[in-house]
């Protein structure tokens, strides 16, 4: 008895192993579906691939330095706000070169309601020369683009220099601006001519100095 059923347990073993073997394999099989209709869809591609090109996320704003320099009422309401946030506090609510942040300064900010001894200019382009490099202790505004540098102009021209006549910028100027879509930063020439003359410069560093304050200019 115990001899004849040695042969079967034999067999059984030989039956159980491939049955193990194909059903561990079936097993895998189904476990890896998932991942393999992934990399059809390109799951696996897709984390390899690099990022998308940025158009595709966001359009990029084009400028045109000359439609911009151009007024408008979107402009001037857009400029309200970039004057509040960014230069009130040295020039003034009101734009008269009074505001608390400037009072300590030794070289006052500028009362934007006269056109006497601008150094870099009262034009749109001279103005945004100014915002582009700074002028003494008035940092320059990097973080401002083109939209809200043509804007602040505007409304600072519209609200507190209406009066005044506000020069012109030149031909030459105008035509050396970048195309549209091109560079932030412009190149002016005539900002040059307006710079205060070098002697007169000397007699008000003279009197600033006799007085211990900053002379009127
Ligand atoms: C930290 C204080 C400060 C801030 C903020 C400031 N300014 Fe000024 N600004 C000055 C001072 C000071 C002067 C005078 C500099 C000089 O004459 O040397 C000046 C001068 C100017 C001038 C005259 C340039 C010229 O040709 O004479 C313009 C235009 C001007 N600022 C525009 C702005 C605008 C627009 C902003 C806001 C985006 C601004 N400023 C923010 C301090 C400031």
């Amino acid at each position: 008895m115990h001899n004849e059923n040695a042969p079967k347990e034999k067999s059984s073993i030989f039956i159980f192993l491939p049955l193990a073997v194909v059903g561990v394999y079936l097993v895998y099989l189904t476990a890896t579906i998932p991942f393999k209709i992934g990399m059809k869809e390109g799951g696996v591609e897709k984390l390899l691939s690099p990022p998308p090109a940025p158009e595709a996320v966001a359009e990029e704003k084009v400028y045109d330095h000359r439609k911009l320099m151009k007024p408008s009422e979107d402009l001037v309401a857009l400029g309200t706000k970039v004057f509040a946030n960014n230069c009130a506090s040295c020039h003034g609510a009101e734009g008269l070169g009074n505001g608390t942040a400037g009072s300590k300064l030794a070289v006052k900010p500028r009362n934007f309601h006269s056109l006497d001894n601008w150094k870099q200019g009262a034009s749109t382009l001279g103005m945004y020369h100014t915002l582009e490099k700074g002028l003494g202790s008035m940092p320059a505004f990097p973080a401002l683009d083109p939209e809200q540098r043509y804007a602040v102009i505007h409304y600072i021209h519209a609200e507190f220099m209406k009066d005044l006549a506000i020069p012109a910028d030149s031909e030459k100027d105008i035509a050396a601006l970048p195309q549209p879509g091109g560079a932030v930063s412009i190149k002016i020439d005539s900002y040059k001519e307006t710079r205060v003359p070098v002697d007169f410069a000397i007699r008000q560093m003279l009197r600033e100095a006799e007085n211990g304050t900053p002379g009127k200019m």
